[in-house]
């Protein structure tokens, strides 16, 4: 079972993420009417192009970002990585809890047998023509003591810029999954130039994704600043609206998420327009910073109804899809999973709901 806590600090606290601070409260303001943070840009016509390049995607979650791999139920296969090709996506994003294998400071160095293991999944990746995307997750040290550890990152990104610059160009980075905590808008716009840079000095031409703060929602885009004239950048966004129905039940997400059972989602004229206008904040965005957007995960948990979870999970795609936008699921194989790595059993309708009308 997943064990996962990391939102519970702030959920205990928080009780409804939707409903407190974190969440789009009366400070966040969709992006669309507040565009003092917005720098307008030339679009950048090689990101845009990189970014519709990842296409569908899903991410192979809740294994290489567990503690240790294996710990949460999960070992990635080949034959995962071959069925994801085959059932039509086109990119994996590789969710990587780098933080559970480095070393003491000053080098905080990754431990090669690890690494090992992380290239050996993301070359499967590539050899069946997926995209790849790979990221910091989990990592906590930074979210909790950004000033102190934000060097913990800058030694990561030094290692896996020089490590992987010679793979090609459909491996992409992206720099920190769901900055939060004390890792706050202000903390992070210094970290990810920082972090930005290191990768550069290794890694000029590779694509990379960096979201905003606050778990990467969309809201929180008008906070993102990105160091001015910084090429070849995607901008990653989360979606879990409404929190109560996609993370009902979850262990992890506070002590209301059981109160939150039976919250279904019937795709009424409200709900679809909760969507749109996410998503047009979003696509906005895109238009007036030059910059194509993401989203890096979006999913309901499997004690939501089926039927619902395959509806919000359709229309979802469907409201990001029309926008250009392109995506990743969350996830393959666990607890939001479209496979059923123990039964062998692909979760057909919501599989077709994330790809019907693939080759
Ligand atoms: C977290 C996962 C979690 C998912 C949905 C991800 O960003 O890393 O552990 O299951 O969000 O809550």
């Amino acid at each position: 079972m997943n064990t996962v806590i990391w939102r519970c600090a702030v959920l205990l606290l928080c009780p409804s993420l939707v409903g407190c601070g974190d969440g789009p409260g009366s400070d966040d303001v969709p992006a669309e009417r507040d565009e003092s943070a917005v720098v307008p840009a030339e679009r950048d016509e090689s990101a845009f192009a990189a970014a519709a390049r990842l296409g569908r995607g899903v991410n192979l979650g809740n294994a290489l970002e567990a503690p240790r791999e294996g710990d949460w139920g999960y070992r990635i296969t080949r034959a995962d990585v071959r069925l994801v090709k085959r059932l039509g996506f086109d990119s994996v994003r590789l969710p990587v809890r780098w933080s559970s294998h480095m070393g003491p400071p000053p080098e905080y160095a990754v431990r090669p047998g690890f690494a090992a293991r992380v290239d050996e999944v993301l070359d499967w990746c590539l050899e069946e023509g997926l995209a790849v995307i790979v990221d910091d997750h989990h990592h906590e040290a930074v979210v909790d003591d950004p000033e102190d550890n934000g060097r913990r990152l800058l030694a990561l990104w030094d290692q896996l810029a020089a490590r992987y610059v010679d793979r090609p160009p459909e491996l992409y980075y992206e720099v920190f999954n769901e900055p939060h905590g004390a890792l706050d808008a202000e903390a992070w716009n210094g970290l990810l130039a920082e972090a930005l840079a290191t990768i550069r000095r290794h890694d000029p031409d590779r694509f990379v994704l960096v979201g905003p703060a606050r778990w990467n929602m969309i809201w929180m885009l008008k906070r993102l600043e990105l160091p001015v004239g910084a090429r070849r950048l995607i901008v990653s966004v989360h979606y879990y609206e409404p929190f109560e129905f996609t993370h009902q039940g979850a262990d992890w997400a506070g002590r209301d998420a059981d109160s939150w059972l039976g919250t279904a989602w019937t795709g009424s004229r409200e709900e679809r327009a909760a969507l749109d206008v996410a998503f047009d904040v979003a696509a906005g965005y895109a238009r007036r910073t030059g910059r194509p957007v993401h989203l890096g995960e979006f999913g309901a948990y499997s004690k939501a109804d089926y039927a619902s979870r395959v509806r919000w999970t359709r229309a979802v795609r469907e409201a990001v899809e029309s926008r250009g936008i392109s995506w990743a699921y969350w996830e393959f194989a666990s607890g939001f999973g479209i496979y059923d790595p123990e039964t062998g059993e692909i979760r057909d309708e919501l599989a077709a709901a994330l790809l019907e009308g693939a080759p």
